[in-house]
């Protein structure tokens, strides 16, 4: 009989940095094994100095990766392939050095190459000297971390390897581990087996062969979404307009151009859909008429009309659906935001609308951040600014929220 641990079949990458708290790696290491993990390990140069690598071969009962530019290591499990095996990367401990160099996204080392390679969260426990850790640089780069969706636990209290008592101990092995076994269980499994199908990005309406109109979403938000939501557990269908971003791994996309593709492909799906989320920005008119060829300046006339004819409003038609789902709209507003998002919400038959000033600097459209307002029929839910990551967890935690009820 086969034991089921809180870890089991979860794959951890240890990366083990240059500081005291390093001692305590073969104790946590024992303990995620003990909780069914498998779990590799990558130290930095300077941590070899605080713990042998063959000690923690021993207690993982895997060679140490610890060289970037080492063919036979290489030949193994190679550093992108170790990146992508990973569900999770811990640092621990993360030292003061190794948390500045992976804000400025240096590639310096294996370790550091690991995490900019890999598709998996990363959690960061930091250890170090309290001044260190209270260093105006030091909590700067930490928050940006922070806003980059890294995983920020710790540092814990109390007194430290040089003689000084406050933060900046790393967290105890058991600590780490009960936050493994959170991270796994609580919030990133709550969407098994439910199907979620998101729209992403602008439409295109074509006027010739050659000009169409658009908008500047540049559906970030929308893939944001997608792999967070793939994370948590979902089946995500990502039905997409023309966008320069990459899918996220294990998401299916469907591509489309027009917002009559888009709304064709999200009524095919509704009757295996359980949440749909409308975050493209879909063209509300088209051009009536689409000319065969390239439209040529005429000789002598100054002015061109457009007639423009109404596009299917694609979230509501969901919302009418025999089979509707559970059904986000997303309102990008100038101004009078909550007014017209809570009109949106009922209007369209929503569950849930999220709501964002697109009119201020450095959030929304085109954007790495966004802060959010999402209300339903009785309640507000207010999402500071924050990288589109981060803000996607924090909607899909409502999401959940609302739809098991
Ligand atoms: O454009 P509007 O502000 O009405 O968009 C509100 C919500 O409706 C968004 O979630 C958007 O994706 C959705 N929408 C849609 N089909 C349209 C227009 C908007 O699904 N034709």
């Amino acid at each position: 009989m086969s034991v089921i641990h809180a870890l089991t079949g979860k794959k951890i990458l240890l990366g083990i940095s240059g500081g005291i708290a390093a001692y305590k790696c073969a104790e946590l290491t024992r303990r995620l094994k003990d909780q069914g993990a498998d779990v590799r390990i990558v130290m930095t140069s300077s941590a070899k100095e605080f713990i042998t690598p063959l000690t923690m071969q021993a207690v993982s009962g895997h060679a140490i990766a610890d060289d970037l530019l080492d063919p036979n290591a290489e030949a193994g499990m190679g550093h992108i392939e170790l990146a992508k095996w990973a569900d999770i990367v811990l640092l621990a401990p993360a030292t003061a050095n190794l948390i500045a160099r992976l804000r400025a996204g240096l590639a310096d080392e294996l370790l550091t190459t690991l995490c900019l390679a890999t598709p998996s969260p990363i959690a960061v426990s930091p250890a170090m000297n309290m001044e260190m850790y209270q260093a105006a640089a030091t909590q700067e780069n930490i928050s940006v971390l922070a806003l980059r969706g890294l995983l920020i636990w710790g540092p814990g209290e109390g007194p430290q390897a040089c003689g000084d008592i406050g933060p900046g101990r790393m967290l105890e092995p058991q600590q780490l581990v009960a936050r493994v076994v959170d991270f796994f269980n609580v919030p990133h499994a709550v969407f098994a087996d439910v199907n979620i199908t998101i729209t992403a990005g602008p439409t295109q309406e074509a006027l010739d062969p050659v000009r169409y109109i658009s908008n500047h979403s540049s559906g970030k938000m929308g893939f944001s979404l997608a792999e967070v939501a793939q994370k948590m557990g979902a089946n995500v269908t990502l039905i997409s307009g023309p966008v320069n971003l990459t899918t996220p791994t294990n998401v299916k996309r469907i591509d489309v151009k027009t917002a009559l593709e888009m709304h064709k492909a999200s009524l095919e799906n509704l009757n295996s859909c359980d949440i749909f989320i409308a975050c493209a920005a879909v063209a509300d008119y088209r051009p009536e008429v689409v000319a065969q060829h390239k439209m040529k300046k005429q000789q002598g006339i100054d002015d061109l009309t457009l007639k423009l004819v109404k596009n299917p409003d694609i979230i509501a038609d969901v919302a009418k659906d025999k089979n509707r789902p559970f059904c986000v709209g997303f309102a990008a507003e100038t101004k009078d935001v909550e007014c017209y998002a809570k009109d949106k919400l009922k209007r369209k038959n929503l569950d849930l609308i999220a709501a964002n000033d697109v009119a201020k600097a450095g959030q929304g459209f085109n954007s790495e951040k966004n802060a959010l307002s999402v209300f339903s029929a009785q309640q507000r839910f207010d999402i500071k600014l924050a990288d589109k990551k981060a803000v996607a967890h924090q909607l899909l935690e409502i999401i959940y929220q609302q739809y098991k009820q």
